[in-house]
């Protein structure tokens, strides 16, 4: 078993550096690859970091390398680098895409994301690997190799959607920071959080339908006891983006000025949503008061009621009696 792991591990770790050195070291790499990852901002020093790679746009060129150079094919298509055929001949999962290996939590390469460099909207912009015994999805935050000291330092972990701003975020020298990498943000994904901070910054694509589906989400965070902030950019802006266009210390600034309480952030977008109908008014008011019973710590649930009951103009006791109900039917 042990050694069943060791082996997808041995075999993406030797994908990484293929990819790796197809970046950098053949021409097709560095004209595509390489001038791309350029182009994005990103410097030599953080493709060398995160081990980013290329995948040559042809249909076996990674899988023949790798059988003629032993690795059994079993290990292949269970990391999900090759895809079989219905003759049972393998090719390459990854073609013509830039990659960005995700690590464990120990610095072991254990699966990729690769992004497409083509903008037809009918391929998708990212392939990610299956899940393995390696790969588990709901485990695994991107970057967190990297991030997790300066996490503990910081004693705060920013979260992000995707690769990119991992990696924009992490060169501006703001190394706290980690992604959920496509899936929606698993209870396991935040205990893992847990281990190295209670504080969580969540920095979110500013489109407003993400924010929106994310709140739901979010509430998982409140119930495992860690605090949970907020901060927004302007419309069409991911860390990624806004970062390079604004900079380190202005993109810090931005954070520090417009960083929001979870709860009181809900509070807002929920209420603007429900504008004056009473009805919906008190369908907001219980949604939140229904988060606020989440959280363990009574203490801070008070401290927000009393802010909330200033928002949603309501009562300070209504709300508290409220939240006691909601414990009781929990408990
Ligand atoms: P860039 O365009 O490279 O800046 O990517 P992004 O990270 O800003 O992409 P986006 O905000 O659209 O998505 C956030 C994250 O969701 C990505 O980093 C991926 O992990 C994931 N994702 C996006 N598109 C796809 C897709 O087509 N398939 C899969 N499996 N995951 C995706
Ligand atoms: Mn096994
Ligand atoms: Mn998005
Ligand atoms: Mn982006
Ligand atoms: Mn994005």
């Amino acid at each position: 078993e042990e050694n069943h792991r060791e082996s997808l591990m041995i075999v993406s770790g030797y994908a990484a550096k293929f990819f790796h050195e197809s970046l950098l070291e053949t021409e097709e790499g560095q004209n595509i690859g390489l001038s791309y990852f350029k182009e994005r901002g990103f410097t030599s020093e953080t493709i060398k970091k995160f081990e980013l790679g290329y995948s040559p746009d042809q249909w076996e060129a990674f899988t023949a390398k790798a059988l003629k150079e032993g690795y059994q094919q079993q290990f292949l298509e269970e990391t999900g680098l090759s895809v079989k055929r219905d003759n049972g001949t393998l090719y390459d999962r990854y073609r013509g895409r830039v990659m960005f290996p995700i690590h464990s939590f120990t610095g072991r390469v254990i699966a990729f994301g690769g992004r497409t460099l083509k903008t037809d909207k009918n391929v998708p912009k990212y392939i990610n690997s299956p899940e393995s015994e390696i790969y588990h999805k709901s485990n695994i935050l991107y970057g967190l190799y990297f991030a997790k000291k300066a996490i503990r330092d910081e004693d705060n972990c920013y979260l992000v959607e995707g690769y990119a701003d991992v990696l924009s975020v992490h060169q501006a020298g703001i190394e706290n920071v980690v992604a959920s990498s496509g899936t929606s943000l698993t209870v396991e994904q935040i205990r893992l959080i847990g281990r190295f901070t209670k504080n969580v910054t969540i920095l979110y694509d500013g489109d407003a339908a993400g924010i929106k589906a994310s709140l739901r989400g979010l509430d998982m965070i409140l119930e495992e006891g860690l605090n949970v902030k907020v901060v927004l950019f302007p419309d069409g802006h991911d860390p990624d983006s806004y970062v390079r266009l604004v900079g380190t210390s202005a993109f810090k600034a931005h954070i520090d000025k417009n960083r929001k309480d979870f709860i009181l952030y809900k509070t807002d977008i929920l209420l603007k949503e429900a504008g004056n109908d009473p009805i919906r008014r008190a369908d907001v008011i219980r949604e939140i008061v229904e988060s606020i019973a989440k959280i363990p710590d009574s203490i801070k649930a008070s401290v927000f009621i009393k802010e909330c009951s200033h928002i949603l103009e309501i009562d300070e006791r209504a709300l508290l009696s409220e939240l006691n109900k909601m414990r009781l039917n929990k408990a």
